[in-house]
């Protein structure tokens, strides 16, 4: 029987963090992604430690934290580390440049912090996300609650329309306890000089644009996967 369109994504997400793992090390310290593709890397990690490497992980989510420790990693701080080895993290959309949008699941801030830490940033993927250039996933922004009516003006002279993300209801509470407006710019010319724009507004903890953080990209491909470097 043909294989459902989520399996195939499932099994392109699971080979691509199989053959992310392989880049871990033996006292590495590694970062741990957030989302659905970055699960599959948390278990391989949990099955490298069972196997008796010395790997300690560095959460990108109180969600990854749980997740981590119920499969027996090892967790730091990241308040208490200097550099990580390897982070393997998904992403919503990813270019030919290894420019990505990311923030889907929310963890942006965190996720973005530990990838400048990173000396090897990883980004696993299904064949979904490769894009020709990014935008048509709108850029999640993380913005201090009070300063939601100003960031959505300075986000207009931008050109983006910004919505609050809403979970149940309400506006969906990031880890931080921050609020997301999703951005969306159209499609995006030049992600470099939006993010350094949004850098500049006020209120704006972090975004989902992440320009020049990414080492490689590791893409499933049915069973396959195609490795994408700079
Ligand atoms: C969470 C993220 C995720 O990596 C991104 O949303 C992709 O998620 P998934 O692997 O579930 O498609 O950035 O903040």
């Amino acid at each position: 029987m043909d294989k459902e369109p989520t399996q195939i994504k499932d099994l392109e997400k699971q080979v691509a963090a199989r053959e992310a793992v392989k880049f871990i090390r033996d006292n590495d310290i590694v970062g741990l992604g957030t989302g659905s593709t970055a699960y599959f890397a948390i278990l391989e990690v949990a099955e490298l430690v069972k196997k008796g490497l010395n790997i300690k992980g560095v959460p990108t989510s109180e969600h990854t934290a749980s997740l981590a420790t119920s499969l027996g990693i090892e967790l730091l701080d990241m308040k208490d580390v200097q550099s990580i080895d390897v982070t393997i993290d998904g992403a919503d959309e990813f270019d030919e440049q290894l420019n990505l949008i990311k923030g889907g699941g929310g963890a942006l801030f965190r996720e973005k912090i530990i990838a400048s830490l990173t000396k090897k940033e990883i980004i696993i993927a299904d064949s979904g996300k490769k894009v020709a250039r990014l935008g048509a996933f709108k850029v999640p922004v993380e913005i201090v609650p009070m300063a939601l009516n100003y960031v959505v003006k300075e986000l207009a002279k931008l050109n983006g329309k910004g919505l609050v993300r809403m979970k149940d209801g309400s506006p969906f509470i990031t880890d931080n306890h921050n609020i997301i407006v999703d951005a969306d710019f159209g499609l995006i010319s030049d992600a470099a000089a939006l993010s350094e724009s949004l850098n500049q507004i006020e209120g704006i903890l972090g975004h989902g644009l992440f320009v020049n953080l990414t080492a490689m990209v590791i893409m499933g491909k049915g069973e396959e996967t195609i490795t994408y470097t700079k």
